[in-house]
């Protein structure tokens, strides 16, 4: 029957929230991405940036040059592990600024240049994105997640219109029907893609596409 697994076979989806705003618009709009996947029968997982000391890039500019992760001591190997063991994750950010608001920018810069592009360990992980704003850039912000998750050789979905969640009100709501029509066939896709990847591999022992795991700084290092 559509949306029962079996015990210990539950997928993963991971939302992570880029807001400082507890409760706020990215939250609300995660908790019902959230919400959806359990519908399905499917674990929901959360990380609120803004719950974690995650130190911003720091002066060592020694990333171009290291083979293994940065060594700042905060969150960030925590929040990698947590990521590596769903089988979807959601980006959820306001737009600030007509950017990434500062908890997601930070985050995947860290995230990226300092942990995943070693092994590249999010390959065919499922993505989506969910941005609020209220209507300026969000196109752009979107943009700029879909580059990071195909960096990171994830997959997307189409599902139709990106998720882009607008609000002009003071207080926290989840007012765009549209966008949260999105939202929905965000993750409905998302969870489709992420059992037939699960079939496959069941079927032919196999990842759907190669998991290419060389440490690109080593790989780097001896061909430069
Ligand atoms: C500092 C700041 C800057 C913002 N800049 C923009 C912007 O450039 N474009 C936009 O559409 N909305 C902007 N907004 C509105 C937020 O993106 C929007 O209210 C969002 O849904 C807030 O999410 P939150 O409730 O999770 O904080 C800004 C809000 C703040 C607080």
């Amino acid at each position: 029957m559509k949306g029962q697994h079996a015990e210990g076979r539950r997928p993963v989806v991971l939302g992570i929230s880029g807001s400082e705003r507890a409760g706020g618009n990215t939250d609300l709009a995660l908790a019902h991405a959230g919400a959806l996947v359990e519908l399905r029968d499917a674990e929901f997982r959360t990380v609120a940036l803004r719950d974690h000391r995650i130190s911003p890039c720091s002066p060592c500019g020694d990333c171009n040059y290291r083979a293994d992760p940065c060594a700042l001591p905060d969150a960030m190997p925590q929040i990698v592990e947590e990521m590596k063991r769903a089988d979807g994750i959601i980006y959820a950010t306001p737009v600030h600024g007509f950017g990434l608001a500062h908890l997601m920018q930070i985050f995947i810069e860290r995230a990226g240049v300092g942990f995943l592009r070693f092994e590249r360990p999010l390959a065919n992980k499922v993505g989506g994105i969910i941005v609020t704003g209220r209507r300026y850039s969000e196109a752009s912000v979107h943009n700029q997640l879909v580059d990071n998750l195909l960096l990171n050789r994830m997959i997307l979905v189409g599902s139709g219109f990106p998720a882009l969640l607008r609000s002009t009100s003071r207080e926290p709501a989840l007012t765009d029907t549209e966008g949260l029509e999105a939202v929905e066939r965000m993750v409905h896709r998302m969870l489709d893609m992420i059992l037939l990847l699960r079939r496959h591999e069941d079927v032919t022992g196999e990842a759907v596409l190669p998991l290419d795991d060389r440490n690109e700084r080593v790989v780097r290092e001896r061909t430069h």
